[in-house]
């Protein structure tokens, strides 16, 4: 695909907010939802917001930063907000924040909050590039600049993986 400049979108516009009640297939035998079950579903939220904002397909590159903060229990109804934090040339970062609600009580907590890489790709499967992130409040604003510094870091965490994969290749290689 050409690199014409697409025009920008808004935060708003690829918002996901996804709700499900938990139940005891989600859960361990003491009724605690297994933290694979969260990473799934905010995975899911999180393809949903960058499929939205880049109009293709987008597939995951990275996940970090994921924090357990409070146990979910079978009955709770969870609620993902999968949000764009950063779009780059080809890629996008979601924050997706989880809470859990009792049905009965109406009490809520924040249960989790978790960062995702998509890269939007084209029918080859190849990265294809995303509309700008038309960025609208100062916390737009600061989670765009914290969502910069950390895909650089990503990028160099990548970076210095791919060498150490190559030395120790090379390294088997020699023996
Ligand atoms: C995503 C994929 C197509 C990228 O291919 P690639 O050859 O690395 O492409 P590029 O080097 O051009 O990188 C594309 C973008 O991804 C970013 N990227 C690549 N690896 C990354 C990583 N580990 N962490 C964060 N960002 C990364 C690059 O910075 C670049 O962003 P930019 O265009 O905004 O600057 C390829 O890695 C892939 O197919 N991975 C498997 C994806 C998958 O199967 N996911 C699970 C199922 S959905």
């Amino acid at each position: 695909m050409s690199d014409e400049k697409l025009p920008p979108k808004r935060v708003s516009e690829s918002r996901v907010v996804l709700s499900m009640m938990m139940n005891p297939a989600h859960a361990n035998a003491l009724g605690h939802v297994h933290g694979g079950e969260i990473m799934k579903l905010a995975d899911e939220a999180a393809g949903l917001a960058a499929m939205r904002h880049a109009r293709s397909a987008a597939v995951t590159v990275a996940i970090d930063s994921m924090t357990f903060d409070e146990p979910i229990y079978v009955g709770n109804l969870v609620t993902l907000v999968a949000e764009l934090t950063y779009t780059g040339r080809t890629s996008m970062e979601i924050r997706v924040e989880v809470s859990a609600e009792d049905p009965l009580s109406g009490s809520q907590v924040h249960t989790n909050v978790a960062y995702f890489v998509f890269v939007a790709i084209d029918s080859q499967g190849r990265p294809r590039p995303v509309p700008p992130l038309a960025i609208e409040t100062p916390q737009e604003q600061l989670r765009f600049q914290q969502a910069q510094e950390r895909q650089a870091e990503r990028v160099r965490r990548h970076q210095r993986e791919q060498a150490l994969r190559q030395h120790i290749q090379g390294e088997d290689e020699e023996a």
